[in-house]
């Protein structure tokens, strides 16, 4: 069997202008700088204005994407966003993007899988190109986080901020499912798993949330749908999924950590990254990072650390490059490519 090689050949990224410094949230609630720093890494996020949307900045992502890959949006076959903050219920976020950056021929529908989103679109869509059955792919992942954020909580509060990302999936020659890794481009492989037993570790209710679990939450968090999460157990979960779902791609392709170029993880927080890095023997120097200046931008993190890490120069053509992400649901995912 054959199968077209998919390439990522343009990236985008938005970030709104305004800032929240660690002083800033000093000023919120019982915390400070150095408690921050240290126990994330984490020393600005970004917070969209009152008046932009989670389509905005998605779309202006989407644009520089299909910018640096020098594509026509009317060549764009498929649109998979991933948010779970989307403006509206429906229609998906990925149709609302659509529309703002006329990608007139494109299918367009969403994905959640939390702050793994863009990994597991970024999978979802190289299936699609993978058989032939759609050239190009925009894969866009967007979050306004800030909106969900409780700013009472400095648990959480000093965590999350909001930010876009985006990636061109192009098909390429197709080439033997089974021929040699040497003469793999572009997507290689990929491992996701989910635990569905443990969705109590971070959620976000709807108003229209089961009764039995509204019952969990203080008269406050029924009423405005906070990001909530018990940070230690998601702490240790991330690090020991991601860190096996990295290796299982090691194993699987016979190759050692020496030959990542790049690790691109989600940017949760630097203890997490750093662990995750010293279990899979990929030292900090080749770990991708935008989270000291973003935060946690949920799906958006990858897309934006991968932008950013392209732009420096710091992705090579021909480099072997891991990302790897963690999520409430539990849910977990790698993605190896060929760049
Ligand atoms: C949330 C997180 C930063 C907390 O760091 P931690 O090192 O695990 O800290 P702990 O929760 O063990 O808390 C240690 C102490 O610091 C305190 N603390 C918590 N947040 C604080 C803050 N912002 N400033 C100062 N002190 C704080 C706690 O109250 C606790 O005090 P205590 O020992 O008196 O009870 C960390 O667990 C984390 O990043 N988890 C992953 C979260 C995640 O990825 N979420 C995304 C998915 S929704």
């Amino acid at each position: 069997m054959s199968l077209h090689s998919v390439s990522i050949i343009g990236t985008g990224a938005y970030l709104p202008d305004a800032v929240i410094t660690n002083a800033d949230l000093e000023k919120m609630v019982d915390t400070n700088d150095e408690w921050i720093f240290s126990r994330t890494g984490i020393r600005e996020r970004r917070k969209m204005g009152d008046e932009q949307t989670v389509t905005e900045m998605g779309a202006a992502a989407a644009q520089r994407a299909i910018e640096a890959a020098g594509i026509d949006p009317a060549e764009i076959d498929l649109i998979i966003a991933a948010s779970f903050t989307a403006d509206l219920a429906f229609p998906p976020l990925a149709a609302m993007i659509q529309r703002e950056i006329g990608a007139t021929r494109a299918a367009a529908f969403d994905t959640n899988a939390v702050c793994a989103g863009f990994l597991f679109a970024m999978v979802q869509g190289a299936q699609f190109v993978q058989t032939g059955a759609y050239k190009t792919a925009l894969i866009v992942a967007a979050e306004g986080l800030t909106r969900f954020v409780d700013y009472t909580d400095r648990n959480s509060c000093i965590l999350f901020g909001d930010g876009a990302g985006a990636a061109i999936l192009r098909a390429g020659e197709p080439v033997a499912a089974d021929a040699p890794l040497s003469d793999k481009t572009g997507f290689i492989d990929f491992d996701l798993g989910s635990d569905g037993t443990r969705v109590n570790v971070a959620f976000v209710p709807r108003a229209n949330a089961p009764a039995a679990w509204l019952k969990t939450l203080s008269e406050r968090e029924q009423i405005t749908p906070y990001i909530w999460q018990d940070g230690r157990a998601m702490f240790k979960a991330a690090i020991n999924g991601m860190t096996d779902s990295v290796k299982r791609i090691l194993d699987r392709q016979h190759i050692s950590a020496e030959e990542i170029a790049t690790l691109v993880p989600h940017q949760a927080n630097l203890r997490i990254i750093e662990a995750v890095g010293e279990r899979v023997g990929i030292p900090t120097e080749r770990v991708a990072l935008c989270l000291e200046e973003y935060g946690n931008t949920s799906a958006a993190s990858m897309a934006i650390t991968l932008d950013k890490w392209k732009r420096l120069g710091r992705i090579g053509q021909g480099d072997l490059v891991m990302f790897t992400a963690f999520a409430g649901g539990l849910t977990w995912g790698s993605a190896l490519f060929r760049m």
